[in-house]
């Protein structure tokens, strides 16, 4: 086996041009519903939920401090993603860069971190969706979903211990999970309707918290921006904030999905850039913003809570009490299209992967009528829910960062690999600024690995390790580049 075997990036294009197959996915995606997929993967549970508990538990309100240092690593490897997914508009995003650039093993590898990314993501925001059904049905209605139902069996302390709780399952996490995966079954052209609809109705709300909270902020709460470290690393401080980077770069994660689907973009040679780096610019400027307005309305300490945003305009008082229901309903909306692009990801990253063999054909197969890769897609919607329904939040997250750094890094390493060995293919858009901007991209996101706790690095580990043992069992021996090798 040769595990630097390289996909010639023409046969990629070549793949995804081919129509009429069976497994040829239709073109059917413009700028507005691009970038629309873009920020309905991104704006979601980071925003809602984690920004509130890295104020209280990290940032303090140095949190915008934080989402605009997180915000920095992404627009460098965003500026990466957007030059290799110009040149290379096909689906499966990273995975598929990576097999033209640094070779078979190390796609592999980039395919199944984008797993961790996608697959468990979307069961964190299944989860912070529950969070969020549960307090807008007691704030609303007075109503209480019976506790045993409503979070994981499992837990964990001191940012090490994983121990059992008095629960069973986390039912409407694993139920939305399986709602989404319906819809994605009914095919790209109703989810995508759906999702723009919700998408802008999240844009609106948070406009609401911003312009509606700004004329309560108290400047007060803002002082100390940074608040003294209390002598353990990661709470308050320096440390804090680059902690709360860490932490908060999940809040963009998704960004890229907008790169999992070139393959049914029209003219992605420019679309797929312009609507990656629009969708970041949004999300940026939106976070920020609302990371001033919230931490203005609430002492930092107070908003470790399911939902910050509501809490926020609570705070503000009566008069905009109409404010904060929207905010909560749409909170409870928004977290669905989130959760209905990322799985939209996965699927395509597993059709991509089971293209080139490296996974079953199964994977890509498209349903005849809906034109989606239907195996793939319930093999992510059972893998998603049931990961919704069990595991616990905290474990996710650090674990799917990890998982999206390291991928993002490569990217950033794939694109001075490939300006090297192929200088003469078209780049109808190229970073700026020289290999700087890759190389302070790699070098970012290794340094955010860096900072996360030693659980998740250990569950890291342990993910890659079996990703190896599958791909020396299976895709090595039955990948199609080193079939064609071989014959
Ligand atoms: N960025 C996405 C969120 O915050 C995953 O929910």
């Amino acid at each position: 086996m040769n595990i630097w075997a390289r996909k010639p990036v023409e046969e990629l294009c070549s793949e995804a041009g081919v129509d009429g197959e069976v497994t040829a996915l239709p073109r059917s995606i413009g700028v507005f519903a691009l970038t629309c997929i873009g920020v309905g993967a991104t704006v979601g549970a980071g925003i809602f939920v984690l920004t509130g508990s890295v104020a209280a538990e990290h940032s303090g309100p140095a949190v915008g401090i934080s989402l605009l240092l997180a915000s920095i690593v992404c627009l460098l490897a965003g500026l990466c993603y957007a030059e290799l997914a110009a040149m290379i508009p096909v689906a499966g995003s990273a995975y598929s860069y990576t097999y033209a650039t640094l070779g078979e093993g190390i796609a592999w590898t980039v395919g199944w971190c984008l797993m961790l990314e996608y697959l468990f993501s979307a069961s964190l925001v299944a989860i912070s969706w529950a969070g969020y059904a549960q307090s807008s049905l007691h704030q609303f209605f007075g109503m209480d979903l019976p506790a045993a139902w409503m979070s994981a069996p499992f837990d964990v302390k001191d940012a090490w211990h994983i121990y059992r709780t008095t629960t069973f399952a986390n039912l409407p996490a694993l139920l939305v999970t399986v709602a989404c995966t319906l819809l994605l079954l009914g095919g790209l052209k109703t989810s995508a309707r759906v999702n723009n609809v919700m998408v802008v109705a999240k844009v609106i709300a948070i406009l609401v918290v911003v312009f509606v909270g700004a004329g309560y902020v108290h400047t007060s709460l803002w002082h100390p921006y940074i608040p003294p470290n209390t002598g353990q690393f990661g709470v308050y401080g320096w440390s804090g904030v680059f902690q709360g980077t860490a932490i908060l770069f999940f809040a963009y994660i998704g960004f890229d999905a907008v790169s999992t689907m070139g393959q049914e973009t029209r003219n992605p040679q420019r679309t797929v850039p312009l609507s990656l780096l629009l969708g970041l610019g949004i999300c940026a400027a939106l976070y920020l913003a609302v990371s001033f307005v919230v931490t203005g309305l609430v002492g930092y300490k107070d908003l470790d809570v399911p939902d910050p945003m509501y809490l926020a305009l609570d705070r503000a008082g009566p008069a905009v009490a109409w404010a904060k229901y929207l905010v909560g309903f749409v909170a409870v909306v928004g977290l669905v299209s989130v959760l209905l692009v990322t799985l939209m990801g996965q699927v395509r990253i597993f059709y991509a992967m089971g293209r080139d063999g490296l996974l079953p054909a199964a994977f890509a197969r498209v349903h005849p009528r809906t034109r989606t890769p239907h195996i793939g897609t319930i093999v992510t919607g059972v893998v998603s829910s049931i990961a919704a329904g069990l595991l616990p939040l905290a474990l996710l997250n650090d674990i799917i960062s990890m998982g999206t750094l390291l991928a993002f890094g490569i990217v950033c390493g794939g694109v001075l690999v490939l300006r090297r060995t192929r200088p003469d293919l078209p780049r109808p858009f190229k970073a700026p600024g020289g290999s700087w901007v890759p190389l302070a991209g790699a070098l970012c996101c290794a340094g955010l690995m860096a900072t996360l706790p030693r659980l998740a690095w250990i569950g890291f580990i342990f993910w890659l390790v079996i990703g190896l043992a599958v791909y020396a069992w299976y895709g090595a021996t039955r990948s199609k580049l080193q079939r064609a090798t071989r014959a």
